[in-house]
């Protein structure tokens, strides 16, 4: 039930995000503006990102706790794994997590903390006097080895979320035989749906599409 409940607190997090990070497209004054207002939320931003933490802690604890009891449920190893059902990605849900982890504090040194690129703390406020969020994010992902790295998280934040998204209904008894193939092909529609949105990002950067824009 919490691994649930704290995973559709995060996936609805991840739709959020995305929505706010899409607005790049629509030019440096929206991307701009929207981080702008979230900053101007001042103590309710702090008490959401609180909660987003606490969801993140209480999500990961939960699952490695599950893994736990279900490798001693079974303490002989198995001498021949055969899977039937089960998919790839169900089975690599520890793995892609923790990788996910390492990419969200990586993110965060990235984009929030700007430590791991001096030219981010130089950037003048633009025009509206907001900080440059755009420019960060061209100078960020003009970088192939940025770039490839966020690729690969969001291809395993699909891949986790394509298990995840429908197991969450099946961990809240909200499910049934009928729907369970619905479920599951809904949940990968949305993974990978996801993934096309957040990976436009550094892709249309890469090839030019969104660029630095010229200061008057
Ligand atoms: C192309 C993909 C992404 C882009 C361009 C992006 C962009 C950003 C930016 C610019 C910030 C800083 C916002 C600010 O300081 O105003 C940020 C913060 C953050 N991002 Fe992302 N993001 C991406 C993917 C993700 C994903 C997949 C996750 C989660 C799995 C994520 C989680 C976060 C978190 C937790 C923060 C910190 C929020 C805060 O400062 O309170 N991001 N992101």
């Amino acid at each position: 039930m919490i691994v649930a409940v704290t995973g559709l607190v995060l996936i609805l997090f991840v739709i959020g995000h995305l929505l706010g990070n899409l607005q790049i497209f629509l030019g440096p004054e929206w991307i701009n503006g929207y981080a702008e207002k979230l900053r101007q939320l001042g103590m309710l931003l702090w008490v959401i990102r609180g909660g987003l933490l606490i969801a993140v802690l209480l999500h990961i604890y939960y699952t490695i706790r599950l893994a736990i009891e279900n490798r001693r449920a079974r303490p002989e190893r198995y001498k021949r794994k055969d899977t039937v059902k089960a998919t790839f990605a169900s089975r690599s849900m520890v793995l892609s997590g923790l990788i996910l982890l390492a990419f969200i504090i990586y993110h965060i040194l990235h984009f929030t903390v700007r430590a791991t690129d001096p030219r981010f703390n130089t950037l003048p406020l633009d025009p509206l006097n907001h900080y440059d969020i755009y420019s960060m994010m061209i100078y960020g992902f003009q970088n192939p080895l940025v770039s490839g790295f966020y690729l690969l998280s969001m291809f395993l934040l699909a891949l986790h979320l394509s298990h995840g998204s429908s197991s969450f209904f099946q961990s809240l008894g909200l499910n049934n035989q009928k729907l369970t193939a619905r479920l599951a092909r809904g949940g990968r529609i949305f993974a990978w749906l996801l993934f096309l949105g957040y990976s436009s990002i550094p892709v249309a950067v890469l090839l030019g599409w969104v660029k630095l824009h010229t200061r008057s």
